[in-house]
């Protein structure tokens, strides 16, 4: 018998988002720090069997229904494909979330272990812009990626764009525009303050209000009704698919959220912006059982503050950095 995994606000938490690695291949410069991060020891890092004990404990438990898997960039975890097989098999929705670039070698291999979607980060189309942003030249290797994750069967594939003024927010149609043509939704982000450089301020994001309009007068579009994903998605007029908007600064979902995390070192975190963590990891390399590890989760979750506080005074940056915490 599972019981809900509830906070002081009455949510209900049922999706577990997974960081496999805090290491990428890419050196995005609002994710990690120009001079690189220093990557976690092999040993630190929860193995396979530990992240499937956590998971199945919290499936069983407290009825978490859908997990995600993030990094870092998930798919440079060696064997990725045995991790999803084994989480696959608890009967979740399962999920990742990537750069891409490596998809057109694991798309299939994925599909095969059991991932069904998968969301990929992309925030240009234009190659001398993407490779400033992602300090690499691979921009064919995404395009390439997406294509072999929708060849592969996932769906649904999303694309995720953050969107910084003054960066690429001279893009949108360009991203509307390639997503009717691909078929695959776009999502575009407002910049959150979790980049490692430190350059967030608040006139650099794009509100969603500013996404929908400028998108809107290059393709007539319907609203859909929302639904639990922190996206709000609209769908094109003539029938040509959707995109959404995730607006985490100006319309915060904190009042819906039903998520929590694992890092890839066992850190439990209530929030994407939490400055707490629960060690899970010393736990299980202790001998806790699932009693002991399940109380420490229902009481982490039981401490969940109301939202994230961005836009207010009293608003802490968390000392780690999206490629650490896993988006
Ligand atoms: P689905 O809607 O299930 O496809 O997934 P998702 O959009 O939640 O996941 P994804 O990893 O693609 O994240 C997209 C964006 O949403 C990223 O910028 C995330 O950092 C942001 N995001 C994901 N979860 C949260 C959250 O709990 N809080 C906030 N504020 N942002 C989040
Ligand atoms: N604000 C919003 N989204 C971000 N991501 C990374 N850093 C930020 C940020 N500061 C996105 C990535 C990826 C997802 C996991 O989080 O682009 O799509
Ligand atoms: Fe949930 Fe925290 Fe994200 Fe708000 S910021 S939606 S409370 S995880």
């Amino acid at each position: 018998m599972s019981v809900p995994l509830i906070d002081g606000f009455g949510r209900v938490h049922r999706d577990l988002r997974i960081s496999v690695t805090d290491r990428c291949n890419f050196r995005c410069s609002y994710c990690m720090p120009a001079d690189g991060l220093d990557w976690l020891p092999r040993e630190d890092l929860l193995s396979f069997e530990e992240i499937e004990r956590i998971a199945s404990l919290m499936v069983r438990r407290f009825g978490i229904d859908s997990i995600r898997l993030t990094g870092g960039e998930p798919t440079v975890r060696a064997n990725l494909p045995v991790l999803v097989g084994k989480l696959a098999a608890l009967g979740v929705d399962l999920a990742l979330t990537t750069n891409g670039a490596t998809l057109g070698l694991l798309a299939d291999k994925l599909f095969a272990a059991g991932l069904r979607r998968i969301n990929i980060s992309l925030d240009s189309l234009r190659p001398d812009r993407f490779r400033d942003l992602t300090r690499r030249d691979d921009l064919h290797r995404v395009l390439d990626g997406i294509d072999a994750a929708v060849a592969a069967g996932l769906d649904p594939v999303k694309v995720n764009a953050v969107m910084m003024r003054g960066v690429n927010h001279d893009e949108i149609v360009d991203f509307a525009r390639f997503g009717r043509d691909k078929g695959v939704e776009v999502r575009f982000i407002e910049f959150m303050p979790l980049d490692a450089d430190q350059s967030w301020s608040s006139d650099k994001v794009v509100p969603l209000d500013e996404i929908v309009s400028t998108v809107a007068a290059a393709f007539p579009l319907v609203p859909v009704e929302r639904s639990h994903s922190p996206a709000a998605v609209w769908q094109y007029a003539d029938g040509r698919g959707s995109f959404g908007v995730i607006a985490s600064v100006t319309e915060a979902f904190c009042g819906s959220c039903d998520r929590v995390r694992l890092t890839a070192e066992g850190m439990f975190r209530n929030c994407l912006f939490a400055v707490q963590e629960h060690d899970l990891r010393g736990l299980l390399r202790s001998g806790a059982g699932d009693d002991e590890i399940a109380s420490v989760v229902a009481a982490a979750v039981m401490d969940k503050w109301a939202g994230h506080a961005i836009n207010q005074v009293h608003f802490i940056r968390p000392r780690r950095s999206m490629s650490q915490i896993g988006g």
